[in-house]
């Protein structure tokens, strides 16, 4: 157990008050996988495109057109890293992205601002970046106006050692190793952008791309279905009572927190109690949809439980047209507030490890809750950065039961892990007039 003590920042004179958490070592709630920690990069705004990616001819440094500094930044933070969409990824077409830069179609970016995608970052550019920070790679698949011989293929390109068409292609593309690939989105919010489905009509369309993607070399393909919207228990329901035999390896749902009423930088107390009141509800969110999978596809003997993404989530808060216009589509500004809310959404993701198998803060620069904001030259670490900075050392740990004492959105959280003798501890503080 431990004591954390609170102070009223108006007057250290003013009684300090002690606010108890409970640590129970003894009670472990699963490990916190390094996957808990990951992240996403959209064609969206200047997340890629001016962000992560300013091209070989550019004045600003880069490694092979991947911003330096940007590398540098990222590397050995970011464990697992999932692209190119979001909304993005069930209009995009793999083929466009390879060979000859000069060569590759012109595309529109019909979610994003209807710009014209010119696809000079396709896989090969993405996967190099995940070798240079040392990410694993996580494809997300285009299901709603793709087909199931498109992702396959893309799966082929990506994992078959040598000999076949694509894989040969793969390698007069440059890369004559196998990228090995586990993580395979099928589908992205195919109840909205990805489709406009159903749960039950999803299932069947899962059932069908689902069929054709294979263990291509040595990597077997971890395959995600798309989850509900928040805790929507009826698009759950309605999915895995429509599925039979061939299920997926992982669920993945998408919980933002949004604060639609303000902007990131001009918000009231309201707003932001408001806006942290999401953190309860993920919590909540998480261990019902946990359970609901448990009934619904009850543990396999030999593959055990599906497992349970939280594939997006982050702070949205209203944009501000003027910074939209200079940085891109869904640039947000990071302040405090975001790295609490960074944070007392790690808490929840550390306190339910046992329950996740993998979650993807959005997006990792430029675009909504960014570890690395860019302009021109310019890149700085944000607020966000710091968190996953701090808090990396859970990773790998087993997680330990904890408990708070006071319950609600302004209330101190508390997560902690182990591993032999010691123990990490985050404490958050969402109290704006009170120092920890
Ligand atoms: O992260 C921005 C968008 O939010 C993604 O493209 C989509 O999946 C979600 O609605």
């Amino acid at each position: 157990a431990t004591a954390a003590i609170l102070t009223t920042r108006r007057g250290l004179s003013s009684p300090a008050t002690e606010q108890r958490v409970n640590i129970d070592l003894a009670k472990e709630t699963g490990t916190v996988r390094p996957e808990l920690h990951g992240h996403f990069a959209e064609h969206l705004g200047s997340c890629v495109y001016g962000g992560l990616w300013v091209g070989k001819n550019s004045k600003i440094p880069n490694i092979n057109g991947h911003r330096k500094q940007a590398v540098d930044y990222l590397k050995g933070l970011i464990p697992v890293l999932r692209w190119p969409g979001g909304c993005f990824a069930d209009d995009y077409h793999w083929r466009d992205g390879i060979g000859a830069a000069a060569k590759r179609p012109k595309d529109v970016n019909l979610h994003w601002g209807m710009y014209t995608e010119d696809n000079s970052y396709g896989t090969h550019q993405f996967i190099e970046l995940c070798r240079l920070i040392g990410a694993e790679p996580y494809l997300a698949g285009n299901v709603g106006s793709g087909t199931p011989q498109e992702l396959r293929d893309w799966m082929e390109y990506c994992n078959y050692p040598k000999g076949s068409s694509l894989s040969d292609e793969r390698a007069a593309n440059g890369s004559p190793e196998p990228f090995n690939v586990k993580y395979w989105g099928v589908g992205n919010e195919n109840w909205g952008c990805g489709g406009n489905m159903t749960g039950d009509e999803y299932a069947t369309v899962y059932r069908r791309f689902a069929t054709y993607l294979r263990r291509f070399g040595e990597t077997q393909p971890f395959l995600i279905a798309c989850g509900p919207n928040g805790n929507n228990k009826e698009w759950t329901q309605k999915f895995w009572g429509n599925m039979r035999g061939g299920r997926p390896s992982g669920f993945a749902m998408h919980f933002y927190s949004n604060g639609r009423g303000n902007t990131a930088t001009h918000f009231t107390l309201e707003d932001m109690r408001q806006q942290f009141a999401s953190f309860p509800n993920i919590e909540t969110a998480i261990v019902e949809q946990r359970a609901l999978l448990d009934t619904m596809a009850p543990p396999n003997p030999r593959l055990g439980p599906v497992g349970l993404l939280l594939d997006e989530w982050g702070v949205w808060d209203r944009m501000d047209p003027e910074e939209e216009k200079k940085y891109g589509r869904l640039f947000q500004q990071i302040t405090i507030r975001s790295a609490i809310a960074a944070a007392l959404g790690l808490n929840v993701i550390h306190r339910q490890a046992g329950k996740l198998v993998m979650t993807n803060i959005a997006q990792m620069v430029n675009v909504l809750h960014a570890l690395l904001l860019t302009d021109e030259d310019k890149c700085v670490r944000t607020t966000t950065y710091y968190v996953y900075e701090f808090t990396k050392a859970h990773l790998g740990q087993l997680s330990v039961q904890t408990e708070s004492g006071a319950a609600g959105a302004m209330e101190l959280s508390v997560s902690a892990s182990r591993k032999d003798k010691d123990v990490t501890i985050t404490l958050v503080n969402p109290k704006p007039d009170v120092t920890l």
